[in-house]
């Protein structure tokens, strides 16, 4: 048993987890068998959504050391050490990022349950490629799922960020 482990008198096991999240460290025991998304959402950090909870629609995104990763198929004990970054690290309401304003002045959400995942996606795609062509951002973005845009308002507001000039496919 570690310093970090602990056994209760009912049989289970609780963890002390502690990684790095937005730039602060965060301590919390947990149950081994809890995902980093619901761990996450326990410390406070409810930015990630839950949605189809089976690492298909990508609303839980989030990054771990600088890799989006879906952090509802993630345990927390996976990320013990690590620096993950959620979407509460971009800007506030009051102090958006460019990306953020970005996606409003392209209507790039709608009902937005899926937007905090695409943000970090971008977020992702512009620290690897500041000038990705708008191939590389439908590539980043197809691995998510939104049920309300169409995803052409999310490219372009990816490519507005970028300076990618716009395709005469987003025109239309
Ligand atoms: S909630 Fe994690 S992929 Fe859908
Ligand atoms: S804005 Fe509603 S699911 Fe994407």
């Amino acid at each position: 048993m570690t310093d970090e482990e602990r056994h209760d008198g009912d049989g289970s096991t609780r963890l002390t987890v502690s990684y790095g999240i937005n730039g602060k460290v965060s301590a919390r025991e947990i149950d081994p068998s809890e995902s980093l998304l619901d761990d996450l959402r326990a410390r406070g950090f409810t930015g990630a959504h839950a949605g189809c909870e089976h690492g298909v629609c990508g609303a839980c995104t989030v990054l771990v050391d600088g890799e989006p990763v879906r952090s509802c198929i993630v345990l927390s004990v996976q990320v013990q050490g690590a620096a993950v970054e959620t979407v509460e690290g971009l800007g506030t309401v009051d102090r958006p990022s460019d990306l953020q304003q970005a996606f409003s002045q392209c209507r790039g959400l709608q009902c937005g349950f899926c937007t905090p995942g695409f943000l970090m996606l971008a977020t992702a795609l512009l620290r690897r490629d500041p000038t990705p062509d708008h191939e590389a951002i439908r590539e980043a973005v197809s691995s998510n799922l939104c049920r309300c845009t169409g995803y052409h308002s999310i490219v372009e507001a990816i490519g507005r960020v970028s300076g990618t000039p716009r395709s005469s496919h987003d025109r239309g």
